[in-house]
């Protein structure tokens, strides 16, 4: 692919027909969780499914001191650990050849022009024409000072030596609120185009997660009942088992609306509510999500704790063991009122959804792991077997699994078999393991590829990442001025507070029990 003048995206194919093509991946933060647990073995992912390109590398940036061969060997204990990606210990050594390693401390400009010298040479040694992907996996508190220093190093833009595309992908969180998401974006604009800025949301990548477009809009079936005249309500649910696993200090100061709701409820909320894109292109499909956003009904402050309940984890049991309360993890303030789980009712105030309410959830420690979407239609007339032994008849329920077992379930009655009639529901299911048996690429794979192709769709852009936080800015003023505002405590291992039962419509709706 040829260079492009002011380093931006060139057109790209669609991700996954044909190998991307030449890259330098600069990961900062090589040393760290991210890198170890999910980049490097899904990288592995893509190299054992020959979707990498031949001429590919790897340089993690870090302060701890790795020779090569050391950071290999230590990610190659890491990726042999993780289930994801199969290891195949046979072409580890082929695929470990990429991986190379330069200590450096990312705040010391002093560190830069040894960093620039390192990827030039690394760049000639095997062949790469100059594109170069920089990858932000350090603490946000890093990303200003890193992207003001790679625009210093004039890093950012090709040059004689460096020629090829340049691309940034940003972590989440992406600013804490709209005030700092703002300047955030603003920085980043200084020194790149937004074209070239990949703002990671992994929930997309999830195979589940992109099939939402293929299942409504590949089929002729569902769209037309796809809206308010059918659908009762929508919940999102995204339930972790796990704690905050040493990540006290990060969470504490973050909490589950920032940490969850901001970027993947809200993402899939669009997702499933969304208008038809005119195309698959990137920035059709990306045009008609920040309409979704921005038809979110706001909230005003004062409103705050009639459409959300936000818990917080004592202690309790998980997989059979005793687990602590939030406040005694390490790093957490024995006294925090950070929420660890959040419920959310909202609304779409557009002609499609008027009247049908979202409910978004989200928690850690709850009973099991498990993200879905699942529609719930409005009941049938049940007027025909009000007669008969069955009496209240459920209502259609279309459950889409996102993890751990990506597929999708109808629910419909059936009668049971026998004199009589009793109607009963029953699940149609469809898993992409039974359906497709081969293990699909993992999330954060899929996007990395996307990202070495140039393709954007699945990146939330610089609107998206405003608009969910404008959203969710009355909540977080609410909390900031009382902070032990409407918290509520649940077990360890539960649903969560059983307050949350209040926001559903009525005592009508109950959340679901996966
Ligand atoms: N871990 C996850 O599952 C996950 C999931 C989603 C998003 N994220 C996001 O990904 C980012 C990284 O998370 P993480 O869990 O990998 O964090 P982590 O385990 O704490 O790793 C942080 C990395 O930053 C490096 N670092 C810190 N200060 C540095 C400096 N001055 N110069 C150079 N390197 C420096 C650390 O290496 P040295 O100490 O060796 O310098 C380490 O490699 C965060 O923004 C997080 O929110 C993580």
């Amino acid at each position: 692919m040829g260079a492009d003048p002011i380093g931006a995206s060139p057109p790209a194919p669609r991700a996954g027909t044909e190998p991307p093509p030449p890259s330098l991946l600069v990961i900062f933060g090589a040393s760290g969780d991210l890198t170890r647990r999910l980049l490097i073995p899904d990288l592995f992912g893509l190299f054992l499914d020959g979707l990498l390109p031949e001429r590919f590398a790897v340089l993690g940036v870090s302060r701890t001191p790795y020779a090569d061969e050391a950071f290999r060997a230590m990610l190659r204990d890491c990726a042999r650990e993780t289930g994801e990606a199969k290891f195949d210990a046979s072409r580890w050594d082929d695929f470990a050849a990429g991986l190379h390693y330069h200590s450096a401390d990312l705040e010391d400009p002093g560190s830069y022009p040894a960093l620039r010298e390192r990827i030039r040479s690394l760049c000639a040694a095997r062949g790469i024409p100059g594109n170069i992907i920089f990858y932000s996996a350090v603490a946000p508190r890093h990303y200003v000072s890193l992207v003001r220093k790679i625009g210093e190093t004039k890093l950012a833009v090709p040059s004689e030596d460096l020629p090829g595309f340049r691309r940034v992908i940003v972590e989440k969180p992406f600013g804490r609120d709209l005030a700092s998401a703002r300047a955030l974006n603003r920085e980043m604009l200084g020194v790149f185009h937004d074209g070239q800025v990949y703002r990671i949301d992994h929930f997309l990548g999830k195979e589940t997660v992109q099939n939402l477009f293929v299942f409504r809009f590949g089929n002729g079936i569902f769209e037309p009942v796809w809206n308010r005249n059918y659908i009762d309500h929508v919940q999102i649910t995204v339930a972790e088992t796990l704690g905050v696993e040493g990540r006290g200090d990060y969470y504490d100061d973050a909490g589950a609306v920032r940490d969850m709701i901001q970027n993947h409820l809200l993402q899939l909320m669009a997702l499933v509510a969304m208008e038809p894109p005119n195309s698959l292109d990137g920035d059709d499909v990306r045009g008609e999500k920040l309409k979704l956003l921005k038809s979110i009904g706001r909230v005003a402050d004062e409103r705050v704790g009639d459409v959300c309940v936000r818990g917080q984890y004592v202690e309790g049991e998980t997989g059979g063991k005793k687990v602590p309360a939030y406040r005694a993890e390490k790093n957490v303030s024995p006294d925090s009122f950070t929420e660890t789980y959040a419920a959310l009712r909202l609304s779409v105030d557009n002609w499609r959804w008027a009247g049908v309410p979202f409910y978004l959830r989200t928690g850690k420690r709850m009973a099991r792991k498990v993200s879905e979407i699942a529609i719930q239609f409005r009941p049938a007339p049940s007027l025909l077997f009000k007669d008969t032994e069955c009496g209240q008849i459920d209502s259609n329920l279309l459950v889409i699994n996102i993890q751990p077992e990506e597929g999708i379930f109808l629910r419909f009655c059936a009668k049971e078999p026998g004199p009589g009639v009793c109607v009963r529901p029953v699940d149609f299911h469809f898993t992409y393991r039974e359906a497709f048996g081969a293990r699909s690429t993992p999330a954060y794979g899929r996007l990395l590829l996307d990202v070495m192709h140039g393709d954007p769709t699945l990146f939330p852009r610089e609107e998206d990442v405003e608009t969910s936080w404008t959203l969710l800015d009355p909540f977080l003023r609410r909390w900031e001025g009382d902070p032990g505002h409407g918290l509520r405590f649940y077990p360890a291992g539960g649903w969560g507070p059983p307050e949350a039962d209040a926001l559903l419509q009525e005592g009508r709706d109950r959340w679901r029990r996966p």
